[in-house]
C-alpha cells in the first residue's frame, strides 16, 4: 500500500475547462484524496470573488495560484508564453509542497489535455500523470486523427481544410463538415489556426505521455468514439459537489433569484436560454434572439452576460417591460440547478460540452445554436445521433431570425419523440454514475489505482 495520494490538478484557464476539473477535484476529495488545485492568478482571483464565504470556510480542496505574468486577460498571450514560463513555475510549486511536509508529497498530476505546461513539468519530475479531456470523446478522437488528415492532404499544416467532403471516423458518429472541425472558428481564420497549433497538436502529444486519459463523458453516450481510443476512461457526467449548497467552479457569482422565480412557474414550462462563458453576438442577432424568445409566449430564463453582445447590452425597445411577467434575465445562473428544476422544459444552448452533459443529466431537450470548435459536432450528435435536439438554421445573411427561433422552440416543446429520447438518455447518464455503472466503475478504479501506487 502506498502513501496517501496528493494530487495537483491543473486546468486550462477558461470557464468550460476549470469547472469540470473542479468537479473531479471535489469527487477525489470526497474519496479522501488530498487535492491542490492550481489556477493562474487571474482565474484564481475570479473564483475567489465569485465564491460564497460559506464555501470558502468549508472548501475540501486547496486552491492556489501561479502568476501568469500578464495584466488583465489575454488568453492568447498567455498561451504563447505558457510553454516557456509555466513548467518551471509548476515545478517550483511542487518542490515547495514536497519540501514543506514529507508526509504530503505530490504523488500525481491531473491536467487538462491542452495544458502542456503542466504535463511537461510532471513528466520531467517523474510524477504519475493523468490527462483530462473536458470535451466529448468523438472530438478527442477527431483531434487525435489530425496528423493523419494532414498526411492525407485533407487539411494543411495549419488545420485549414483542403477538400470539401465531410470527414468520417465511423458510421455511428456524425461526419465533420468542412466548417465544423474541432478547431473551427467561423469568420476568424487566424484564431482557427491558433487553436489548431496550440490546442490540437499539443493535445495529441499530451495524450501520448499521460498514464491515464480521463474524459467527462460516459461510455453509453459515445460507444463508437470510445472504441476508437482504447485507453480512454470516461468518468462523467461529473457533478458539482453540493454539500455546501453552491458550486465553487464559477468565475461569476450565481444569481440564485432565478430559482425562486422558477418556483413560481408551471411545471415543464420554462425555456432556459444559456450560451456558456464565451459565446457573443452582435446587436442585430441579439435583438432577434430577444424577440424570438418573446414571441413563443412561454416563460423563459435567459442568461445575458455583460459581454454577451459586442458592445453594451441593449435590449430591443420596450422588451424588458413587455416580458416583465414571464421572462427572467440574469447575468450568471446556477445552471445545473436551473436545468434540474421541475419548471424547466428545454435548453436553448450553444452546445458547449459541459452544458450538454448537464442538460442530458436532467433529461431536457435542446435547441442548438453552436458557435465554434467542438460545438458544431456536439449539435450534430444531439440532432442526428441521440435525437434529443433541433438545430437552428441561419438565413442567407447568417442571422438566426426571431421566426426561426419561435418556430423551432414551439416544435421542440411539442415533440414527443425528442422528449422520450431525452428522458432515456437521462436514465442512461444516471445509471453510468450510479454504483456499478460504467463511469462509476472507471472513477473508482482510477482512485484505487492512485491509492495503491507505491510512491
Ligand atoms: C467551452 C466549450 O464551449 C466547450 O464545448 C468545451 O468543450 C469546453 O469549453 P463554454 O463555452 O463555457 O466552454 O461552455 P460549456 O462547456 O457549456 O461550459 C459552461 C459552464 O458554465 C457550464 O458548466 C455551465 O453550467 C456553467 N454556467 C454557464 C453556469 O454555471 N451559469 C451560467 O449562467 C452559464
Amino acid at each position: 500500500m502506498g502513501r496517501k495520494p496528493h494530487v495537483i490538478v491543473v486546468p486550462y484557464p477558461a470557464q468550460g475547462h476549470v469547472a469540470p476539473l473542479m468537479k473531479l477535484a471535489y469527487n477525489l476529495a470526497d474519496h479522501g484524496i488530498k487535492v491542490t488545485f492550481v489556477n493562474t492568478e487571474s482565474i484564481h482571483v475570479k473564483l475567489m470573488s465569485a465564491m460564497s464565504e460559506k464555501f470558502k470556510e468549508g472548501i475540501p480542496i486547496s486552491l492556489v495560484s501561479v502568476p501568469e505574468g500578464l495584466d488583465g486577460e489575454d488568453t492568447r498571450a498567455f498561451l504563447e508564453r505558457a510553454p516557456s514560463s509555466m513548467p518551471l513555475l509548476l515545478q517550483n510549486l511542487i518542490e515547495n509542497i514536497n519540501e514543506s511536509n514529507i508526509d504530503d508529497q505530490v504523488t500525481h498530476v491531473i491536467a487538462d489535455v491542452t495544458a502542456e505546461w503542466a504535463l511537461e513539468a510532471a513528466k520531467k519530475m517523474g510524477i504519475e500523470l493523468a490527462a483530462f479531456v473536458p470535451c466529448g470523446v468523438a472530438t478527442l478522437a477527431f483531434v487525435l486523427h489530425a496528423h493523419r488528415l494532414t498526411e492525407a492532404g485533407i487539411i494543411d499544416d495549419y488545420g485549414v481544410p483542403m477538400k470539401d467532403e465531410p470527414i468520417s471516423l465511423s458510421n455511428s458518429i456524425p461526419a465533420w463538415k468542412k466548417n465544423e472541425l474541432a478547431w473551427s472558428f467561423p469568420g476568424n481564420p487566424e484564431s482557427e489556426k491558433f487553436l489548431f497549433l496550440n490546442s490540437v497538436l499539443t493535445a495529441t502529444e499530451n495524450v501520448k505521455i499521460s498514464d491515464w486519459l480521463l474524459v467527462n463523458s460516459f461510455y453509453e453516450l459515445e460507444p463508437s468514439a470510445c472504441d476508437l481510443i482504447p485507453n480512454i476512461l470516461p468518468i462523467g457526467p461529473l457533478f458539482a459537489s453540493d454539500h455546501l449548497g453552491t458550486f465553487a467552479g464559477n468565475f461569476c457569482a450565481e444569481d440564485s433569484t432565478c430559482l425562486n422565480w422558477l418556483d413560481q412557474q408551471p411545471p415543464r414550462s420554462v425555456i432556459y436560454a444559456g450560451f456558456g462563458s464565451t459565446r457573443a453576438c452582435d446587436q442585430q442577432q441579439f435583438n432577434e434572439l430577444a424577440l424570438g424568445l418573446e414571441m413563443v409566449g412561454q416563460p423563459f430564463l435567459w442568461v445575458v452576460r455583460s459581454n454577451f453582445t459586442n458592445g453594451i447590452v441593449e435590449f430591443p425597445d420596450g422588451f424588458l417591460e413587455r416580458v416583465e411577467k414571464h421572462g427572467k434575465i440574469v447575468e450568471w445562473a446556477p445552471q445545473e440547478k436551473a436545468l434540474a428544476h421541475p419548471s424547466t422544459a428545454c435548453f436553448f444552448s450553444h452546445c458547449g460540452w459541459n452544458s450538454i452533459l448537464e442538460g442530458i443529466s436532467q433529461g431536457v431537450p435542446f435547441l442548438c445554436w453552436p458557435y465554434f470548435a467542438d460545438q458544431f459536432h456536439n449539435r450534430n450528435y444531439m440532432c442526428e445521433t441521440w435525437k434529443i435536439g433541433l438545430e437552428l438554421i441561419p438565413d442567407e445573411n447568417g442571422i438566426v431570425t426571431r421566426h426561426e427561433i419561435k418556430t423551432k422552440l414551439e416544435k421542440l416543446l411539442s415533440d414527443k419523440d425528442i422528449e422520450a429520447n431525452s428522458l432515456k438518455l437521462k436514465e442512461m447518464a444516471g445509471k453510468s454514475t450510479s454504483e456499478g455503472g460504467s463511469s462509476f466503475n472507471n472513477l473508482t478504479s482510477f482512485i484505487e489505482q492512485m491509492k495503491q501506487q507505491d510512491v
